[in-house]
């Protein structure tokens, strides 16, 4: 059954706790469930993986909590049918992208990806992201694009990300909180940053 991953989270509304996640400079990205490393060479054009964070697995507090937050969908594209976003030149990798799982309706991850429209649908209420093209909507009720997560590949060719998000992921009505977003910079409905 599909519900919000983050309306379970302790129900305090605190949005702080949506402004940042594991994410950090050099975090390696691994796979859902089990944690194994991706390398760049791994993800071939087409392909979909469910990600989250190095090291979440070995949390001892809060891993539920961290997971619903860090959740990443990772997918690559032709370099070609890629539409880089203004601001964000260097933020994809080969045409490897990465985009916050969890939907910006009301917070069900989104999970079906349709590999010939690089659309990325939310089954909960349809909402529809076009991954090709900053992940903006392009059908439903969602009013702002997932956040991307910034990807580099280090030494060892493993994905790693840049930085967290660089927005606070989740539903459209945290980011209305200007006052809550602890200096990160406020999304409005519509934004592509
Ligand atoms: S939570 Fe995704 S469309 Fe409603």
């Amino acid at each position: 059954m599909l519900f919000p991953q983050i309306g379970n989270m302790g129900g305090d509304w605190n949005t702080k706790k949506f402004a940042h996640t594991m994410w950090r400079k050099g975090t390696r990205l691994a796979r859902d469930p089990d944690g194994t490393l991706i390398k760049a060479s791994d993800v071939t054009i087409g392909s979909a993986f469910h990600v989250i964070p190095d090291g979440l697995n070995e949390l001892e507090h809060h891993r539920i909590e961290e997971k619903a937050k860090a959740v990443v969908l990772l997918v690559r594209l032709d370099p070609r049918d890629l539409k880089i976003q203004p601001g964000r030149e260097d933020w994809s990798f080969d045409g490897i992208v990465a985009y916050s799982k969890i939907c910006t309706h009301v917070g069900c991850p989104v999970a079906l990806y349709e590999q010939q429209t690089h659309h990325l649908l939310c089954p909960c209420h349809q909402s529809t992201f076009d991954v090709a093209d900053g992940a903006k909507v392009v059908f439903g009720p969602a009013k702002r694009p997932l956040p991307q997560l910034p990807i580099a590949v280090d030494d060892e060719g493993y994905i790693v990300a840049q930085s967290d998000f660089h927005e606070p992921i989740g539903p459209s009505y945290w980011t209305r909180l200007k006052h809550t977003s602890d200096g990160l910079n406020d999304s409005s409905e519509g934004s592509s940053h």
